[in-house]
């Protein structure tokens, strides 16, 4: 053994190459913490300082190669300014010029993911051979970052200028026939094979057969690219990467900014542009918000994993009540994803509509190779729709999701329940109703709670697990195994008119209303929303739910907490309800609706809308731009506060990720709590002040105030 560590070892084969194989102890897979960093220097000096080698190969003792960094340590090493980022890059980046630079030739075998850092060290080897199952990738913009270990300098110089612009900029994992078309590795072979096929190679060179110096020399000098040519691939790359990133998102167009900037220079001196590049890009809000979100993405994980872990039944067979937009969905989630499902409605036309909708969504797969046509009638089969209770007794659980309406669910959930067996967990997709409220004519309301999907089903990866008084742990436990099995994102909370996403989108609408009853053009306040990174406007988005759903909403909401969501006024929402103007699904909301070249819904401004509010509102004026983005932001930011406070969430970071997951929150924005933080809280309860006549939505809490009076932030004072 010529080096043993706890991330890696090195061990001399008979035939004089040296085998380093990454292999991080405790852990599932290989990532480059600071240790590995640290043990791969020292395994590169006793590689430096054996007799008799002949040649270095590359291995991991996992499942996977490596997975990049370690993100958990960019946090301290990224606070620490310029300095601290630099000294988190610089000894990686010294050990694969080391390996790049070693006497003899290099060859890696990538079993599995080699992504980030993990894909960057692979390129300082002289030859690449890939297992058939792996994945290669450079994902660092996906963090708002670009890679730091040298990918921006080595990958254009193995595959050229323009797909290593377009790989890294989109971040996108490469499988190995892409992988090899591009020439990024020399070859893909099957994983059991991939080993002994590496060695061969490398003996190859070992024996003069393959010249990897050539190979070599390739990596470390200019890109040979006229000045024309260079002109027009960046200035061409650079307009396209920019526009598809948008402003938010610096990290893209600094990844090709440091391709165009190193590509006439030798590798060390690109080295230093790529790492200029990547200090400016950790210094952003944008990386700072999405390696939080990263890490709150885990942390959600591991939460949701726990519940799973305290199922004392897994979900075999599921059924929905209801085969509407919500039940098509689920319908359609569960059974394509494993778990078969009875679709039950009172309506053939509703099951017509639910089957329709889930063949559309397979056949779209379908269409795009990535579903087989055996496949889609496998899901197909999983759907069993129909008019009937039976077999129900041997369904594990139900989820209702018939109309919005609190008679109709008691009665439709009273009557499932003795249809059902004793354990049958029931959960109510309701948006808006209190779960408690719904348990009431049940009699085991233990077995009873909410899963609260999000539309379009299959695109939305939350699922809200509401919890009743009464809700057991195991039926928590049962319905969040349920939503991991289904690919959802399941952030447990307990109950209230709205729970929690709905709770805080709805003082967000409230404020909307307010600005337009103040004289705001809508079309104002949704491109000024628009640009602060919400994928829809306000207005938009009410057309897009249904301004019949959001109107319905809006009452539950005003009911549930009337000293904030009460109103005294008709607010525009009312208006187009009554004008019979129900958003996108009668093509008439707050804008017209026509359909595209692809048959998709396009929104058209109409005087029509204007001219309906004009008795409802005040004059039209114009509102700063801070004004519309505070009077919008404020409401669902206290509103987001008093939910943490009371317990309906656990955590900020849980309640961040919802309302990302849920309803497309700025990701760069990191969450509102992250956004309250980066603002500052007792700047943001100057803010709220302002608006104190707005009524009791502006007003910060007792908690805010003193959290603001004294520093305390909502993720820790880092
Ligand atoms: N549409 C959304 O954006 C959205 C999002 C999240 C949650 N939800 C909630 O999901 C639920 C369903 O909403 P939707 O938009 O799918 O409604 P929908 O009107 O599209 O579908 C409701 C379906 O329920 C059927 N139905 C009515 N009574 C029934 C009964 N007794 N048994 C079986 N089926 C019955 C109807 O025939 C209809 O097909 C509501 O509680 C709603 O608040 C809706």
């Amino acid at each position: 053994m010529l080096f043993s560590g706890k991330a890696l070892t090195v061990q001399m084969l008979d035939n004089g190459i040296a085998e380093l194989k990454f292999d991080l102890q405790g852990e599932s897979v290989n990532k480059f913490n600071r240790q590995t960093v640290s043990e791969f220097s020292q395994a590169l000096d006793a590689i430096e300082a054996a007799d008799g080698v002949k040649g270095v190969l590359l291995t991991s003792g996992k499942g996977v190669f490596i997975v990049g960094a370690d993100i958990t340590e960019f946090g301290d090493a990224f606070s620490a300014g310029a300095e601290g980022v630099a000294d988190l890059m610089n000894q990686n980046n010294e050990n694969i010029n080391r390996l790049e630079d070693l006497p003899v030739p290099t060859a890696v075998a990538i079993n599995g993911y080699a992504l980030g850092g993990g894909f960057e060290v692979c390129l300082g080897c002289d030859f690449r051979v890939m297992g058939e199952g792996a994945k290669v990738g450079l994902p660092e913009v996906k963090l708002g970052l670009i890679p730091g270990w040298g990918g921006t300098v080595r990958l254009p110089r193995v595959v050229g200028v323009d797909v290593a612009a377009e790989w890294i900029a989109a971040g996108k994992e490469q499988k190995p026939a892409a992988a090899l078309e591009a020439h990024a590795v020399d070859a893909v072979v099957p994983t059991d094979k991939l080993k002994d096929a590496t060695i061969k190679l490398l003996e190859r060179a070992i024996s003069g057969e393959l010249d990897y110096k050539a190979n070599r020399e390739i990596k470390k000098s200019q890109i040979p690219l006229n000045d024309t040519e260079a002109l027009m691939a960046f200035f061409t790359t650079k307009a396209f990467v920019g526009q598809q990133a948008g402003k938010n998102y610096p990290s893209p167009v600094a990844a090709v900014e440091s391709i165009e900037q190193g590509y006439k220079l030798t590798r060390d001196e690109a080295l230093k542009i790529e790492q200029e590049k990547f200090i400016f890009c950790a210094q952003t809000g944008t990386a700072k918000s999405l390696v939080g979100l990263f890490l709150a993405d885990q942390a959600i994980s591991k939460v949701a994993k726990g519940w799973e872990k305290k199922a004392d039944k897994p979900i075999e067979r599921a059924a929905v009540l209801g085969a509407g937009i919500m039940g098509g969905g689920i319908a359609y989630q569960s059974a394509y994803k494993g778990t078969p499902i009875k679709m039950k409605d009172i309506d053939q036309k509703g099951i017509d509509l639910g089957l329709n909708e889930a063949n559309k969504l397979l056949s779209k797969l379908v269409d795009r190779k990535r579903l087989t046509p055996v496949k889609m009638g496998e899901v197909l089969n999983r759907i069993e729709p129909t008019l009937s209770y039976d077999g129900f007794d041997n369904i594990d659980v139900v989820v209702e999701a018939v109309v919005e309406n609190p008679k109709v669910k008691h009665a439709v959930l009273k009557e499932v329940e003795t249809k059902v067996s004793e354990d049958t967990v029931i959960a109510s997709n309701t948006s808006t109703i209190s779960i408690n409220h719904l348990a009431e004519p049940l009699s085991r309301p233990e077995n009873f709670l909410g899963m609260h999907f999000f539309n379009p089903v299959h695109k939305m990866p939350l699922v809200e697990v509401i919890r009743g008084e009464k809700t057991s742990d195991s039926a928590v436990a049962r319905v969040v195994a349920y939503a991991n099995k289904m690919g959802k994102k399941a952030i447990v909370v307990r109950d209230c008119p709205g729970f929690l996403v709905n709770r805080v989108l709805f003082p967000y609408f409230a404020g909307f209303s307010m600005l337009v009853r103040d004289g705001a053009d809508f079309q104002v306040v949704d491109k000024v929303m628009e640009r602060w990174g919400w994928p829809m406007g306000p207005a938009y988005l009410m057309d897009v739910v249904g301004i019949d759903t959001g109107v319905h909403a809006e009452s539950v909401m005003a009911a549930g907490f009337p000293d904030r969501m009460g109103k005294n006024f008709t607010a525009a929402s009312d208006v187009m309800y009554e004008a019979g103007r129900y958003g996108q699904k009668n093509n008439k909301g707050f804008y017209n609706y026509e359909q595209d070249k692809k048959g998709r819904p396009k929104k058209v401004a109409t005087e029509e809308s204007y001219e309906l509010l004009k008795p409802h509102v005040a004059e039209r004026r114009e509102f700063e731009k801070d004004e519309i983005i505070e009077r919008m932001m404020v409401p669902m930011a206290t509103e987001l506060a008093r939910c943490l406070e009371e317990g309906i969430v656990d955590s900020p970071a849980e309640a961040d990720m919802a309302l990302i997951y849920g309803i497309g929150f700025p990701p760069f924005r990191g969450g509102i709590f992250a956004w309250l933080d980066s603002i500052g809280l007792d700047e943001f309860v100057k803010i709220a002040d302002k608006y104190a006549d707005l009524g009791e939505l502006y007003q910060p809490t007792d908690r805010m105030r003193e959290m603001a009076a004294s520093g305390i932030t909502y993720y820790g004072n880092k």
